[in-house]
Order: C-alpha cells, then sequence, then structure tokens
C-alpha cells in the first residue's frame, strides 16, 4: 500500500480524517463531491425582459485558446432549458458573503433576484454586482454527462476584480478562504 506524505496513518489519524468507504449511491455521492472545494457561479440571461439563472458549483476552466470554460447543468433542471436559449449568458462568480444569494439562486421558491444587484449586457447576458469575476458566454457544444449535461461555453468578454474574495462551498457550507501560513 503507497501512503502519500501527506495523509495520516492510520494510527495518526483521528476519527475524521478516518477512510469511510461507502456505496455508490446518490447521497454517498453527493457527501463524496462535496469533499472537493469549488467555487460558486451564477449563471444568468434575460427572458423576456426578466433575469433567470441558477447557482453552480460545477464551473471549470477548460481551454486558453480558444477561451472556453465548461459546467455540469442537472438534466432535471427547469431553468437550464430557458438559459440554453438566450443568445448569450453570464456566469458570475459570487463573493464572500454572497452565500445566501446562492441559496436563493437554488431555491425553487420565490424571485431569484429579489433584491439583488445585477445588470444585463446588451447581448442579454445578467451579470451579479459585487461579484469576483465576470465572463459571458455563448454555448460551444453539450455533452451526455449521466444526470447532467456537460455545457462547453466560449467566453465572449472577461471582466475581473481585484481583490474580491470569492465565495468557497465544501461539505454543504459557504466557506471563505483564509491565507496559508
Ligand atoms: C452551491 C450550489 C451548487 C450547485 N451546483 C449546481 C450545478 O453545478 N449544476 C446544477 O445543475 N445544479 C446545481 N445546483 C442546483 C441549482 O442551483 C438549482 O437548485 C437547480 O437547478 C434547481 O432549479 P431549476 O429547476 O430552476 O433549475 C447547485 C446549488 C447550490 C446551492
Amino acid at each position: 500500500m503507497v501512503t502519500p506524505a501527506h495523509h495520516p496513518t492510520e494510527a495518526a489519524a483521528t476519527a475524521a480524517e478516518q477512510p469511510n468507504s461507502t456505496e455508490l449511491d446518490g447521497a454517498a455521492l453527493r457527501q463524496a463531491f462535496g469533499a472537493y472545494p469549488t467555487g460558486v457561479v451564477a449563471l444568468g440571461a434575460l427572458r423576456d425582459g426578466e433575469p433567470v439563472g441558477l447557482a453552480v458549483s460545477s464551473f471549470v476552466s477548460i481551454s486558453l485558446e480558444p477561451p472556453m470554460v465548461a459546467v455540469s447543468v442537472a438534466r432535471t433542471s427547469t431553468t437550464w432549458p430557458r438559459l440554453t436559449e438566450a443568445p448569450e449568458l453570464g456566469l458570475s462568480v459570487l463573493s464572500r458573503g454572497q452565500g445566501a444569494l446562492c441559496r436563493r439562486l437554488a431555491s425553487r421558491a420565490g424571485d431569484r433576484f429579489d433584491g439583488t444587484g445585477w445588470q444585463a449586457t446588451p447581448g442579454g447576458a445578467v451579470l451579479i454586482h459585487d461579484a469576483a469575476l465576470w465572463l459571458t458566454a455563448r454555448t460551444h457544444a453539450v455533452y451526455d454527462g449521466g444526470d447532467h449535461e456537460i455545457v462547453l461555453l466560449e467566453l465572449l468578454t472577461v471582466e475581473l476584480f481585484p481583490g474580491v474574495e470569492p465565495l468557497v462551498f465544501h461539505t454543504s457550507q459557504f466557506r471563505e478562504l483564509t491565507p496559508h501560513g
């Protein structure tokens, strides 16, 4: 057995660090995937003049040339079919302190944009105020991702807000970054 240098040995492991092998059922997988910390991105576009959007943690950078990112969207999503018809999509990397907004953007009850500052580009991409990063994009390709669709997005614009700290999502909780050491 190979013991990686930074992995606790069995003798040294605390209860919280003990390896825990479970079945590949939905609950266990959700917990397992939640062990990987991510940021959270608000996808948004105007539909009939109103902002439509949802929160995703599946955002990943893909390519520099051409510039591309990807997200995976649940096939059960009722919002994605509306977003995918939009010519341009906004992606806002949520910032520290926007955890409640993220929950609202994931909720099936109420107006997701209520009380939130946002603006739309001429192409109809919806961008959230006070985010850490704004991207606009259009769908390049969609791939099978099991119960999700993997959406490859070609970037149109990038606007970074230096110094704005991102929101971090880990083990079903919103967290913030702290410098190491
Ligand atoms: C932190 C967080 C991350 C999420 N990440 C994703 C994701 O990557 N893909 C996805 O399809 N839904 C994700 N969701 C769920 C959606 O935000 C939303 O709840 C879901 O799409 C249901 O709403 P809808 O039917 O309007 O699409 C996430 C929710 C939260 C709170």
